[in-house]
């Protein structure tokens, strides 16, 4: 089986679809350059349907970027689906992206369909798309609370009729990862066809599992991802893109995967994309967040200083983090102080470093973190009392 691991963006729809984001196309088409050089494979752009703003963001993207391959979304109807084709036709590589519902509580409250209803649609959907592109992606919106039987059939047909990617959606975000990994598992073997086609998911964070349930996926068989930077989306949001890549290439050794994201732009994308959508980064966010590098206890910032990897399990810099990673408080010791005062330039004598020492830990006592600027006040007035 490929060891390569298909990474589908999807910042740009599902991510825009956060409470309270709406991006102009100026914005959408930053940041698809920021990620087509970021080495995603494919950027979702929006769902051309659904305003004529989304669908000039979308032909924007499509006409513009290159070196990835663009996708619209479309539900699986003709309207959808030729909106989206028409959105995309200046794209290098298009994608068309349908979906349909297919549990039980979607079909009979949302849909008003019954099973065979749906199957049906569903198929006549990809084939109206394969009209447009030979790259068309069938999604079963919430998959995860559908009967797995039921769904095999439906992947079955539309492989048949032409999808070269079925996407799995966590729609809600219920799945916990073992029994994920497994109904993926159930999915492969209880579809024959299965190998003509990309295995994807697309799961949801409302429990806080995205990320992991995407791993128990692809140690299960999926081979496309998708996720967003930053892990916006509806509602918790999407798998997070920046923690998943870092999972793979981090513990490469036990999932031997591979993506093709270049490491070093996730920093300047996940900067981009929070700055742009007005999304703040929780500090304590892994990879990305402001303290995600940051070490305050005085035996950590010893050890940092001493061997980077007895605190650290991924360079900061690997992923485009250049900035200083001690952060200096009431916690922090001698080393690290005196390595700070070092770069800042400051050479002390020992009797003047005690004195600046003592001062700087009064001082953490009454401020949180304390900055450069309080360093040269210290150290400036030590130097002058000698
Ligand atoms: O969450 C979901 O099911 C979706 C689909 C449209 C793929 O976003
Ligand atoms: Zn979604």
């Amino acid at each position: 089986m490929s060891k390569r691991v298909v990474i589908f963006d999807t910042t740009l729809r599902d991510g825009e679809q956060s409470p309270g984001v709406s991006l102009n196309i100026q914005e959408k088409l930053e940041i698809a350059h920021q990620l087509a050089r970021l080495g995603v494979d494919v950027i979702e752009a929006g769902f051309p349907i659904a305003s004529p703003g989304d669908f000039e963001a979308v032909k924007a993207v499509a006409d513009n970027v290159k070196g990835a391959t663009i996708c619209g979304l479309a539900r699986a109807n003709r309207k959808d689906i030729e909106r989206a084709a028409e959105a995309l036709r200046g794209a290098e590589q298009g994608r068309i992206h349908t979906f349909i519902a297919t549990s039980d509580i979607h079909m009979q409250h949302k849909l008003r369909m019954n099973r065979e209803q749906v199957l049906e649609a569903a198929v006549e959907a990809v084939k109206l798309s394969k009209n447009f592109t030979s790259d068309v992606e069938f999604s079963a919106e919430d998959a995860f609370r559908s009967e797995v039987d039921f769904l095999c059939s439906i992947f079955t047909a539309v492989i048949s009729a032409g999808a070269k990617t079925i996407n799995i959606p966590d729609t809600v975000g219920y799945a916990t990862p073992q029994e994920f990994g497994r109904f993926i598992k159930a999915i492969i073997e209880g579809t024959p066809n299965i190998n003509e086609a990309v295995v994807s998911v697309h799961c949801h964070n409302d429990l806080g599992l995205g990320v992991a349930n995407s791993l128990a996926a692809l140690e299960n068989g999926a081979r496309q991802v998708e996720c967003t930077i930053n892990g916006i989306g509806e509602r918790a949001g999407n798998a997070s893109m920046e923690e998943l890549v870092m999972a793979l290439y981090t513990r490469q050794a036990f999932y031997d995967l591979e993506t093709k994201i270049n490491k070093s732009e996730i920093y300047r994308t996940s900067r981009l994309v929070s700055n742009l959508t007005g999304m703040v980064i929780q500090p304590n966010k892994a990879i990305v967040g402001k303290n995600a590098f940051a070490h305050e206890s005085g035996i950590h910032q010893d050890g940092v200083l001493k061997e980077r990897t007895t605190y650290e399990i991924m360079n900061p810099q690997m992923i485009g983090i250049f900035q200083n990673n001690i952060v200096l408080g009431k916690h922090s010791g001698r080393h690290a102080l005196k390595e700070r005062l070092k770069e800042l330039g400051y050479e002390l004598t020992d009797e003047n470093f005690q004195k600046a020492f003592e001062r700087f830990k009064a001082l953490a006592d009454r401020k949180r973190e304390i900055s450069d600027e309080d360093l040269a006040v210290i150290v400036e007035d030590e130097m002058r009392s000698i």
